[in-house]
């Protein structure tokens, strides 16, 4: 320890390590001192596992969502039109906020959406989007301003200065078994998303087999802390608690996802694609103090208008044909009757070894691997006819593919009732 700092990181981590709260004081020093590179890695790994074992409460979990805000840079995000944003806890499957994103900014609001790279099996919107050719994830600040103001909509990569605190512990937590704590989840999530200065916040919470967080008390609480902080900091917030046990629409992958996104802005597209868009695009437009039904603006073509100067506008071209993967293996159905399960944490690992996702934050992802999921959970489907279509640009990943897919769908007579997509809302 400096002779200049004001107390000591074994301090810290003791009093968490022995259940106690930390105070206002010892979380603004250990975050910014952790940031400063004052606080060592092992030292913050430790204080990591501490708060994973023995949480942190509400009030915590605001004071250190704070201090990670202020360790960087703030940005006002803000454009004639209400800014409202929407954030996804991560699924397979979940190309969401491609459709989503210009079709709210086609009703009137602005939508800044700073989106992040997938890492394990969830797939990440920048990683999709960069299946375009030529479109670039890194805007400055000032291209940010501007194509809210002009285009309506803007995703992208986080400015580099925004919650440096969290981007280096999230890749701590990454690497020490300390991802799925809801104060360290709910407090990086929402750091960014402050940091980002929208007006308005729609947190989409999964649940189930594909998310960070199984089960529905699990989701809702996360989903309540998400939402507490947010309303403490004057955001309008809601959060859905949305189901992520089977792929959410037909396509995972990057370049596919692209593809099925397209088509639901161009009218059609899976209905629960559809279904999610619309619910999470009414809730954003509620916030946003927007009546305006975002259905018919869907149907008409309008929100693929603006897809195409946000694509555009980001150096890419909407019109351009997407990757090809170089090789194609087809899994049959195994017999005649009811697709009764398809596991979303099977096909996203599956998708993650074709090559859609990758293993280390600097590893470099297939634009053209994936899955595309002939049917779905109450298909009916034949003995030797195509279930699932496997991409890859590597040949040598199918095996491992193939076994993450080992018990992952199940064919029977019975008629499997489909669950509901979106669970319950949260509203601040
Ligand atoms: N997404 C984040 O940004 N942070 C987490 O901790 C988990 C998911």
């Amino acid at each position: 320890m400096s002779t200049r700092e004001p107390m000591s990181a074994v301090d810290v981590i003791r009093a968490k390590r022995d259940r106690g709260r930390l105070s206002d004081e010892q979380i603004d020093w250990v975050v910014d001192a952790y940031t400063r590179g004052v606080v060592a890695d092992e030292q913050m790994s430790a204080l990591a596992m501490a708060i994973f074992l023995n949480g942190m409460d509400a009030a915590e979990t605001a004071r250190w969502t704070a201090a990670m805000v202020d360790s960087g840079e703030t940005l006002a995000l803000k454009s004639g039109r209400p800014t409202v944003d929407k954030h996804s806890t991560g699924g397979v499957g979940d190309k969401i906020t491609l459709p989503l994103a210009p079709l709210v900014a086609a009703c009137g609001a602005a939508v800044p959406q700073l989106s992040g790279r997938g890492l394990g099996h969830t797939g990440g919107t920048l990683d999709k989007l960069e299946s375009i050719p030529g479109w670039r994830a890194r805007l400055s600040t000032e291209e940010i301003v501007h194509q809210l103001d002009t285009v309506g909509a803007v995703v992208c990569a986080p400015t580099e200065g925004l919650a440096p605190a969290d981007r280096k512990l999230y890749a701590l937590r990454d690497v020490t078994a300390t991802v799925e704590s809801i104060p360290l989840i709910a407090s990086s999530i929402m750091s960014k998303k402050i940091a980002e200065g929208a007006d308005a916040l729609v947190l989409d919470v999964k649940t189930g087999s594909g998310a960070f967080m199984r089960t529905l008390a699990d989701s809702r609480a996360l989903a309540s802390a998400l939402v507490e902080i947010g309303v403490q900091r004057g955001l309008r917030i809601s959060a859905l608690i949305t189901e992520m046990s089977v792929p959410l629409g037909r396509a995972v992958g990057n370049a596919v996802e692209v593809a099925e996104s397209v088509e639901v802005l161009r009218g059609g597209g899976p209905e629960d694609v559809v279904e999610l868009t619309l619910a999470l695009a009414r809730e954003m437009l509620s916030l946003a103090g927007l009546s305006v039904d975002p259905a018919p603006v869907l149907a008409s073509g309008q929100a693929y208008e603006t897809w195409c100067r946000m694509i555009a506008a980001q150096g890419g071209d909407p019109d351009a044909p997407l990757p090809k993967p170089a090789h194609v293996h087809m899994v049959p159905a195994p017999e005649d009757g009811t697709l009764t399960r398809l596991d979303a944490y099977g096909v996203g690992v599956a998708a993650w070894r074709l090559g859609a996702g990758r293993a280390r934050k600097e590893d470099p992802v297939q634009a053209a691997a994936g899955i595309i999921c002939h049917a779905k959970p109450g298909d009916t489907v034949r003995a030797g006819e195509p279930l699932l279509e496997l991409h890859t640009d590597t040949p040598d990943a199918v095996p491992a593919a193939l076994d993450a897919l080992d018990g992952a769908f199940a064919v029977s007579g019975a008629a499997a009732g489909p669950a509901p997509l979106v669970h319950e809302t949260i509203r601040g």
